[in-house]
Formats: C-alpha cells, structure tokens, sequence
C-alpha cells in the first residue's frame, strides 16, 4: 500500500500514559481485517457485528413518486488543475475535485455504485450527516470491507432527508479525504419554489495551503439578478474550522448541518464559524450591489455576486473585526421533540492527549477517556433510548465532534443553555476547555462511528462506537 499501516506496539510510561484496552493489546490502527477490538464486557465480537450491519441495508425501491438517481463514482488518482492554473496530485472520485455533485428530490432512491480503480489504501463513500441504515454508512471493517483497486460497492438509500451533506472516503480519512476523495450532496423538497433562485453549493477544501471553493481556489464570481432568492451552501470538508461572513446584505442563516433552522432572523457584519465537516446554508435577496462571502476574512478568497456583468471591481469589505453569530441563541425556540432531561443513558467522554509508542518511537496519541481508538470501549444504546452526551475537552486544540447516523440536539455549551432554535448538528466544534451537552434519539440501529472529524486526530485514536444492544 502507498500509505504503510502504523503499528501502535505499546504505551509509554510517565504523566500522560494512554489506557490499555481490556486485554491490555497494544493499540492497532486502520487495520484492514475484521475491527480488533480490546476485549472487555463492553465490547461486542466481531462475528457478531458481521451478523448485525448485514441486514441493515436500505431499500430497493424510492417511495411513491419518486424517481431512481443513479449514479458511479470511481475513484482513482489524477492531476487536476485548480481555476488558477495549480496542479493537485489528487485521489478523486471521477477524476474531479470535489467529486461529482450528488444532488436528488425528496422521496428518490439514491444508488451510487462505487468502483475503486488506483487507490491502493481502498476507498469507502461515507454519507456524512445523511441518517443512512447502517449498511450503507461505508465504513470500513465496520459496515463493509474497503473497495480495494478493481472492486466496487453499490449503495443505496431514500432521499427522505432534505439539505445540504456530503459524502468522502473513511478508509485512511486522512490523508484520503484531504488529497480530494469528498463532494456534496444536495437533497431538495419535492415543491419547489416559482421564485427566480440562485442555489450553490461550496464546499471548502484546503490544498496544500491554498483554500478552493468549489472547483475554484481564489474568487469565483457570479451574476445575479436583483431580486434573485439565492442559497448559498457551503460546506467544510476541512480538518479546521473556516470563518464565513457575508457583505454587502443582511442574510439568514437558513440551515445547519442540512436541517432547517426555526424562523431564522436577518442579521447582517456577523461572521459564522464552520466547524470542519459542518454546513450552513445561507439565504438572502440579491441586492442592486455586490455581495461577497469572504473566507478567512480574506477578500480575495470566496464568492463575489454581482447584480449584473460589469467590469468595474466592487469593494469588499474588511471582515476581521465581526463578531461571531451564536448559534445558541439564534432562531424561535421552540419544543425539542423528546426531552433530554430524561435521558436513558448518559456518558461522558473526555477528550485530551497522551504519548503512546507509535511505530517504536514515542509520539502524540489523540485519546477519549485516556485510550486511544480501538481501545476505547464500545457506548452500548437501546432502540428508542433518549442517550445524552458530555463531551469535556481538556486538550489545548480544537475537536469538532461527529456522530454517525443521528443528528444531535445541543443542550448546552460550557453551562450555558441554548434558548434558540434547536439547534441540531452531526459535527460542533469542541474548543480548548469547553463542555458540551448533546442529546440524541436512539432511531437508527447498527453500529455507528462516533469520533473527531479533524480527520488526523481520528487516525491518532480520536474514534469510538455507539452500538445497539
Ligand atoms: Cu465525515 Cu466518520 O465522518
Ligand atoms: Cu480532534
């Protein structure tokens, strides 16, 4: 393989020791056979977990009315150019960056078949924020093997979830999915509006320093009508978090992590903060100005709209000193539809770092509860349970959190309880010292990756399982 498996062979001794699993085992990363587990009660067998994701498929057919979305994406090495004439020595899906834009209606059947040609690593597609069943939630040796060179994999499920996701790799995350194994998908009610629209869809992906929106790095520029209803979506499939802000109109901030929010207010001068692997969507009326969406308060980074194709360069304005939104607070409030304070189940994690052995030589391992990934026991759930989590960040770096196949409902940040809309999100952002309380229902049954989403800390440890009992 291109990318050499690292063995973990034992845990340094001193102040910051990692925990051993139950057989006390050395800790074994992005193995390719069946998931090694550490041993212990909370863990459940191998064979076991074969059985159990194997009939969690989804369905054959779309709903009534809805129409069947095909698509193939191959995954393959290639040079691809970036709109400024950089070359990216790239792992894509189609030979494009990002991969194809997935995009269905509410209702369809969406099958992607997945066929591996050249990466040696195997790849994977991960519906990341889309509450696929859990055979198709393509993780390796946890609901499929990998797609090795020569392979393929057909997934499928219902478009019953509208708004903004998108799909990568999960087999090496890093480096696969910052080399360029993601793209979007996009899924739209049925009723669409008559209005005249603008609807993009921008991921944001770091490459080697310089940041492309879209198929672009730099600025892209579009014309818009005044009075256009225009969407913006954009999605970070970074490690880091990015800094949005919007210019030249008052906008809402429409929907986070594909779910709408409740009667979102006009604001305008507040930037937002995109936790890696997050999306906000957002929506306002094209103006007779300019209006631009600056990326890392860096005018010449992001997208320019303009009301009309004009050669003249419009201001941008300088962004650095906004305030950020808090999404706590933003929105109606209004009822969550199970009341967390009755939780089933409740755990804590604790996310920090130790040093462990890597390779023979001491180095950093990213740990929850003192153990690194698959040392970490399983959290075991019920159908049905209401399961809260603390997530306690006692590291010096940021861990945007990410649970697979539920949204999460935000409680609180640091004490601080959340009185605006629900505020449902698959990834936040855990900073330096800060507590999180989340909620979620236990609807999904299987087995589902629960883990930090800068991808390099999951691949040092940052990963666990939420298994249904
Ligand atoms: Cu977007 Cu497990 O990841
Ligand atoms: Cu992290």
């Amino acid at each position: 393989p291109a990318v050499p498996r690292r063995r973990f062979v034992g845990l340094a001794a001193g102040a910051g020791v990692v925990g051993l699993g139950g057989t006390g085992v050395g800790l074994l990363f992005r193995s390719a056979d069946p998931v090694v587990t550490g041993g212990g009660p909370a863990h459940s067998s191998g064979a076991r977990q074969a059985r159990s994701v194997a009939g969690l498929r989804g369905p054959a057919e779309p709903a009534p009315g809805g129409a069947l979305r095909r698509y193939t994406l191959t995954a393959r090495r290639a040079t691809v150019r970036l709109a400024s004439g950089r070359e990216i020595d790239a792992w894509t899906y189609d030979g494009r960056l990002p991969g194809p834009a997935l995009t269905a209606t509410e209702g369809d059947l969406i099958e992607v078949t997945l066929r591996n040609s050249d990466i040696q690593t195997g790849v994977t597609a991960h519906w990341h924020g889309y509450d696929v069943p859990c055979g198709e939630d393509g993780v390796p040796d946890l609901t499929q093997r990998p797609v090795e060179p020569g392979e393929e994999f057909v997934y499928r499920f219902r478009a019953d979830q509208v708004g903004t996701y998108w799909y990568h790799t999960h087999e090496a995350s890093d480096p696969a999915v910052r080399k360029g194994l993601y793209g979007t998908l996009v899924v739209t009610p049925r009723e669409g509006s008559g209005a005249r629209r603008l609807d993009l869809t921008l991921p944001v992906h770091t490459f080697a320093g310089t940041v492309a929106v879209g198929d672009r790095d730099g600025r892209t520029t579009h014309t818009a009508a005044p009075g256009t209803e225009v969407r913006l979506r954009l999605v970070n499939t970074d490690s880091d978090p990015h800094r949005l802000a919007l210019t030249g109109t008052r906008f809402r901030l429409a929907a986070v992590d594909g779910r709408d929010l409740e009667q979102p207010q006009q604001v305008r001068d507040v930037a937002l903060r995109l936790a890696a692997g997050g999306r906000h969507d957002l929506e306002f009326v094209m103006p007779d100005t300019a209006v631009a969406l600056v990326l890392d308060d860096d005018p010449d980074t992001g997208v320019l709209l303009r009301p009309d194709d004009a050669e003249d360069e419009p201001a941008i304005e300088d962004t650095s000193d906004w305030p950020e939104l808090d999404l706590l607070r933003y929105g109606t409030p209004t009822r969550a539809p199970f009341d967390p304070d009755a939780a089933d189940r409740h755990f804590t994690l604790v996310l920090d770092r130790a040093l462990a052995m890597v390779d023979g030589r001491p180095a950093y391992a990213q740990t929850v509860d003192g153990r690194g990934h698959p040392s970490i026991p399983d959290l075991l759930v019920a159908e049905g349970d209401v399961v809260r989590f603390t997530v306690v960040n006692r590291s010096l770096e940021t861990h945007p959190w990410h649970l697979h196949g539920h949204p999460v409902l935000v409680l609180s940040r640091d004490g601080r309880r959340a009185s605006g809309s629900p505020l449902w999100t698959d990834t936040f952002d855990v900073r330096p010292g800060e507590v999180w309380e989340v909620a979620f229902r236990a609807d999904n049954p299987g087995m589902w990756m629960n883990h930090c989403h800068n991808l390099p800390h999951a691949e040092q440890g940052m990963m666990l399982r939420v298994v249904y009992d």
